[in-house]
């Protein structure tokens, strides 16, 4: 598999292609489906309607990679936190007091349509197409659970200097569930998993080092001592001059860059045949036109010759146009 084989270490050309947030909204297909559903959790625990979604771009785009439907925050909801999408407004969560309320025990009982939808997807998908399973990374995940929403972080922030013990106690409990929840994703046929870590930058160093790369670093001692040859891709968006420490110290086999982070300065500092990911600018996938074409262009000759999986720096946005899409698959694929 092209996919994995770059994860490995090997460049390939063209290079494999896939977009975070590949299934969603800006799909009509996917909107069909998610009014069937009702609302996005239900979607999320629905496997037949997960793994339709799931398969949606595959078919439209012939991406390299599938990555699995679901979200980030099913494992906090699957711990027992209560969890809602509200319309337009993004997750909202009641913020986290106790850790003592969470119940690690019933989670792989809450979270098991998903493992079900991971199966019938890789029964699915075309042999040579991966499928990606993922989580959130514990410090992007606990910036949820404690802040109950989306945004600046405020209470994580205050928390992880006023009471650092509570803060640990989270992460602890996020990475020994992280590790059960990935590993039964790849005993159900994921191919390999991706750590979305999307609050990494909001931490100082020390913080970073504690809260964002130790956690990952036993998530993926485990994995690999659980499913060896496993590959792991991390994402730490916004890392900035931590992503050398990230990459070199946390397990994972592969980063994904975001778009203000440039990709021969993140060589430089990563270890060497080390795959990356990333990181067209979303926004340019919006706007089409000259715009994408000379990006995409000069990616591409940036990435030539380097194990590189071409993807955007962060998910797409709902108002891209599929033709867009379209056209950057063109592009890639004529190399
Ligand atoms: O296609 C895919 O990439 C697979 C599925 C996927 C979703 N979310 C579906 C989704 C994945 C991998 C995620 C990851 C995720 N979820 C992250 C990390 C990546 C990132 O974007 O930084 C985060 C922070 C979340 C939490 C989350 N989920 C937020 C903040 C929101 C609201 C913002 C928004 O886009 O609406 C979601 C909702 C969400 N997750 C949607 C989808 C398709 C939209 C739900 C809808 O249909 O209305």
């Amino acid at each position: 598999m092209k996919f994995l084989d770059v994860l490995a270490g090997g460049a390939a050309w063209p290079p494999p292609l896939w977009l975070m947030r590949q299934a969603g909204r800006y799909l009509p297909e996917y909107r069909a489906v998610r009014e069937k559903a009702g609302d996005f959790v239900s979607l999320c625990l629905n496997p037949e309607l997960a793994e339709e979604v799931t398969l949606q771009p595959i078919r439209k785009f012939g991406f390299d990679a599938a990555i699995l439907f679901s979200d980030i925050l099913i494992l906090p909801m699957a711990l027992g936190q209560g969890l809602r999408f509200a319309e337009g407004e993004g997750p909202r969560l009641p913020p986290l007091e106790d850790v003592g309320l969470l119940k690690p025990d019933r989670a792989a009982g809450i979270y098991a349509p998903v493992i079900e939808t991971v199966g019938r997807v890789r029964q699915s998908l075309p042999k040579e197409t991966a499928l990606i399973g993922f989580a959130g990374g514990p410090a992007t995940v606990a910036c949820y659970m404690l802040d109950g929403q989306g945004g600046a972080f405020c209470r994580t922030k205050r928390l992880a200097y006023e009471r650092p013990g509570f803060v640990r106690e989270v992460l602890e409990l996020l990475t020994g569930a992280s590790v059960e929840y990935l590993s039964a994703q790849v005993s159900a046929g994921a191919d390999c998993v991706m750590l979305f870590e999307s609050w990494a930058g909001i931490f100082p160093p020390d913080q970073f080092r504690e809260f964002v790369i130790k956690p990952t670093r036993i998530i993926c001692d485990e994995l690999k001592k659980r499913h060896p040859g496993v590959k792991i891709i991390g994402f730490p968006r916004l890392a900035g001059l931590m992503l050398g420490e990230y990459a070199r110290g946390s397990g994972v086999d592969a980063v994904g860059l975001d778009s203000v982070t440039e990709i021969a300065s993140a060589r430089a500092v990563c270890p060497p045949g080390m795959a990356l990911q990333g990181n067209l600018d979303p926004l340019l996938l919006k706007l089409g036109g000259q715009a994408l074409e000379e990006a995409v262009k000069g990616l591409m000759e940036e990435v030539r010759g380097y194990p590189h999986i071409l993807n955007l720096g962060h998910g797409i946005t709902p108002d891209v146009p599929e033709a867009h899409v379209k056209r950057l698959v063109e592009l890639v694929r004529q190399g």
